[in-house]
């Protein structure tokens, strides 16, 4: 089993991209996620809701502003049981109003982070790690942390150098 977990939530579809909307065929987390699979070799693991969130950027943004709102935990298809195993654990998803999905929260709090390393990625359109990093402290309890890396959604597909510079750096101690 490889050492490196890499957990992603992305939302292909209508997103805002540079400043307009833009129909996404693949989800700009899901292109920093495997691009940290390539540079150390990890297991994916890819979250997913059971209801599935708007086609719509507008309606999307609706929804899950009023999920941030209630603190909600949407149920998701799958569940990892345990991490067992792991040593590092790279935590990405998209900035949704300031922070993750609630769905990624659903599936954090269900693991026992105790002797991991975690790493918060971010795919953004301004807001960078937003709270990511803080909010992974809370839930993630008897982790070590390593540094983040925000990468801006729209230059996903040209951050390969980037992202496997920083994923190699950090799974060695950065
Ligand atoms: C519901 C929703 C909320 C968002 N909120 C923010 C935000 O607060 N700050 C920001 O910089 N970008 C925000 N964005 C833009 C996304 O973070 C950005 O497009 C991201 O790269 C999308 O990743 P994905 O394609 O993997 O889902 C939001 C997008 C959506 C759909």
């Amino acid at each position: 089993m490889a050492k490196n977990l890499i957990i992603y939530y992305s939302r292909k579809g209508q997103n805002y991209w540079n400043g307009s909307i833009k129909s996404l065929t693949k989800g700009n987390t899901e292109i920093v996620a495997e691009f940290i699979q390539k540079a150390v070799d990890g297991d994916l693991f890819e979250i997913e809701t059971v209801k599935s969130y708007d086609a719509d950027y507008y309606k999307c943004i609706d929804d899950a502003q009023d999920e941030l709102r209630k603190n909600a935990r949407p149920e998701l298809k799958r569940y990892l049981d345990s991490i067992d195993g792991y040593e590092n654990v790279f935590v990405c998803g998209p900035c949704w109003w300031g922070t993750y999905p609630m769905a990624m929260f659903t599936q954090l709090e269900k693991l026992d982070f105790t002797g991991k390393k975690v790493m918060a990625v971010m795919t953004h359109e301004g807001s960078g790690l937003g709270s990511s990093e803080r909010d992974l402290k809370k839930i993630c309890k008897g982790a070590a942390f390593g540094k983040g890396l925000a990468v801006h959604g729209a230059d996903a597909g040209k951050s390969e150098g980037t992202v496997i510079s920083w994923a190699k750096k950090v799974t060695v101690g950065g």
